[in-house]
C-alpha cells in the first residue's frame, strides 16, 4: 500500500518527511521529475504535459492516490486534469487547498460561503508560473473576503537549491524579501508556496522578521491527509516505499540524503 507525493525536485521532500511523520504506518511512493526541474518558469501547457505524463507513470506503480507536492504543478494542472477525468479509482490532490484553510481558519474540506477572517495583508512567495497563475488568489476568493495579497515570484530559487547553492538561494530569498516589502510593507502573514522554501524557512523568517506569521505547508499537507485517508482508506493502493527520479538517480539521491541527513536512494523512474 502506497501514497505518492509528486514534485518537480527535490522541494516536495519537505512533505515526504512531514507525512511520513504523520503517517509511520503508509508507505511512500516519491517521484521527482528532476530531468525537467524547475517547472516555475515553464508554460502551463507544458506544465501540464510533465505533471499528467508523471501522474500516469505513477499510477502504473500501483498508487492510486498522489499528491501533487508541487505547487506550480497544482496551480497550473491540477484542475485541468480533474476536468479532463480520472480512471476509475485514481484521485490527485493539490497542496493549496490545505493551506488557504489553515490561513482563513477553516477545518479540512468546510466549504461554506466566504467571510472575514483575521488576516488582511498577506505575502505569497511562489515560482513565476503560480505568481502568473492566479490560483491561490482565485481558491482564496472562495473562502474569504478582504484579503490583500501581494504576489512575489521567487525566480531563480528554486535553481539554486536544486543546485545544492544554498548561499545563492539565500541571498535570492532576501532580495524577494525586499521586493515584496517596496510593495506591502508590513504583511501580516507570508505563504510559502513553493515545496522548496521551507529548505529557506530560516532565511525567510530572518528577512521578514519575527512578528509574520509564516505558513508553511509541509505540516497542513500531512494533516490533511491523514484526515483525508481516514475518511477513504481504500485510497492507499498496492506498492512499497520508493524513491524514484527522471533525473540522474546517483546526483539526486546524494542532494535528497544531504537535505534530510538520512539515506534517500533514488532510482531511474
Ligand atoms: N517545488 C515546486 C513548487 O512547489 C516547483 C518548483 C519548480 O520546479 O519550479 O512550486
Amino acid at each position: 500500500m502506497a501514497v505518492a507525493i509528486f514534485d518537480s525536485g527535490l522541494g516536495g521532500l519537505t512533505v515526504l518527511e512531514a507525512c511520513r511523520a504523520r503517517l509511520p504506518e503508509v508507505d511512500f511512493l516519491y517521484y521527482a521529475d528532476s530531468a525537467h526541474a524547475p517547472y516555475g518558469v515553464r508554460t502551463s501547457d507544458n506544465i501540464y504535459d510533465l505533471t499528467h505524463g508523471a501522474i500516469r507513470r505513477i499510477w502504473d506503480e500501483g498508487a492510486d492516490l498522489v499528491i501533487l507536492a508541487c505547487n506550480t504543478a497544482s496551480a497550473a494542472a491540477l484542475r485541468r486534469i480533474q476536468e479532463a477525468g480520472l480512471p476509475q479509482g485514481k484521485r490527485v490532490l493539490g497542496v493549496f487547498v490545505p493551506m488557504i484553510e489553515a490561513l482563513t481558519e477553516r477545518n479540512w474540506g468546510d466549504n461554506s460561503p466566504p467571510r472575514e477572517v483575521s488576516v488582511q495583508h498577506v505575502a505569497l512567495f511562489a515560482t513565476p508560473a503560480t505568481v502568473a497563475s492566479r490560483a491561490f488568489q482565485r481558491e482564496l476568493a472562495f473562502r474569504a473576503i478582504g484579503v490583500d495579497v501581494e504576489a512575489q515570484a521567487c525566480g531563480g530559487v528554486v535553481d539554486a537549491i536544486e543546485d545544492g547553492d544554498m548561499i545563492l538561494a539565500e541571498a535570492l530569498v532576501r532580495s524577494h524579501v525586499d521586493a515584496l516589502k517596496r510593495k506591502m510593507p508590513h504583511p501580516q502573514a507570508a505563504i510559502l508556496g513553493c515545496t522548496h522554501y521551507p529548505l529557506m524557512q530560516e532565511a525567510f523568517r530572518a528577512a521578514l522578521g519575527a512578528d509574520v506569521t509564516l505558513f508553511s505547508q509541509a505540516q497542513l499537507v500531512a494533516d490533511s491527509l491523514a484526515d483525508y485517508l481516514k475518511r477513504h482508506p481504500d485510497m492507499l493502493g498496492s506498492g512499497g516505499e520508493a524513491y524514484l527520479t527522471t533525473g540522474d538517480p546517483r546526483q539526486v539521491s546524494d542532494r535528497a540524503t544531504q537535505f534530510l541527513r538520512r539515506p534517500m536512494p533514488f532510482a531511474a523512474a
